[in-house]
């Protein structure tokens, strides 16, 4: 695990002589360097990526095959399928978390293992991860403890990412004060304020009730606005994903493929009852 538990930002993976490929197993196109790929470089772009775990039984799982997928600055991706598609997986090797057994990750244009500006890269969670002994603010600013910015000055982004999230009158309250949408944004800002080039979420508002997490998927909607970071969030639930993104991959069941990439087309924001809407749901419904 390579996430620093005290920033919350990703850390550079280690470069590892361990690496499952050798060079001769990947495909011909990681020859080219990510720059080359197109221009400008997509933010993200995955080829040829493959992952296999050990199983229970120390048998290979496959877990991930042969996935292309291409994610465009300021866009919002949404990676969809059932539990156990390799989802969080794939979140987390283009986060440098994990590395693929096969293929290549660019980001930013830069391969996955020389790239080295991943406090650009924020991860939201499934679960909170809020310190109970630390209020709103402390929990926000400890994303920037790690580095040497001054207190004054990790204070005042704290608040900012706060204002952000439209939390700014809970700075104080503790996180078992708070709400569980209000614990959602509390993280949220814990997410933007390093303010992120990428924003992975894994799964970010399952765990909310149904209208609470509308009201999230309205608050990220407007925060990208602003802010224009590049998202990829895992989800499983179809709504979500028309809801919020521009473009839909959807994957199929472990090996986890990508089946279709469906760009969602109405304009935001995106009614779930409107038929232009629905029609997608019932589209992706149809392939996960
Ligand atoms: N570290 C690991 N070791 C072994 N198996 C794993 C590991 N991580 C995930 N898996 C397995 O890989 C598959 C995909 O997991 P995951 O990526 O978490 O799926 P999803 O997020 O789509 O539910 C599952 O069968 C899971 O049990
Ligand atoms: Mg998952």
């Amino acid at each position: 695990m390579r996430i620093r538990s005290s920033t919350f930002a990703v850390e550079p993976p280690v470069k590892s002589s361990s690496f499952a490929s050798s060079t001769m197993d990947r495909p011909a196109v990681a020859q080219q360097t990510c720059a080359d790929a197109e221009h400008p470089p997509p933010t993200i772009s995955l080829t040829g990526v493959s992952k296999h775990f050990a199983g229970a039984g120390g048998e290979p799982l496959e877990v991930l095959k042969e996935i292309n997928l291409t994610v465009a600055e300021h866009t919002i991706v949404g990676l969809l399928g059932a539990s156990g598609s390799g989802k969080s997986t794939l979140l987390n090797i283009i986060s440098g978390i994990i590395k693929p057994d096969r293929g290549r990750v660019c980001i930013c244009g830069a391969e996955s293992e020389e790239f080295n500006d991943w406090r650009a890269v924020s991860y939201m969670f499934q679960e909170d991860r809020l310190l109970p002994w630390r209020t709103a603010i402390d929990n926000v600013e400890f994303t920037l403890e790690a580095g040497s910015m001054p207190r004054a000055e990790r204070t005042r982004r704290a608040h900012k990412a706060l204002q952000l999230v439209d939390l700014s009158s809970f700075q104080r309250a503790f996180p078992y004060q708070l709400s569980g949408g209000m614990r959602s944004r509390v993280a949220l800002a814990r997410s933007l304020v390093t303010e992120p080039r990428v924003l992975l979420m894994d799964e970010p508002f399952s765990r909310l009730d149904a209208q609470t997490r509308a009201l999230m998927h309205q608050e990220l909607l407007r925060i990208h606005q602003l802010k224009r970071m590049t998202i990829v969030f895992v989800t499983h639930d179809v709504e979500e994903a028309v809801v919020l993104a521009d473009q839909v991959a959807v994957m199929s069941p472990r090996p986890g493929t990508i089946r279709e990439v469906v760009d969602i087309a109405p304009a935001r924001p995106r009614d779930p009852t409107q038929p232009e809407v629905t029609s997608y749901i019932q589209r992706l419904r149809g392939l996960i």
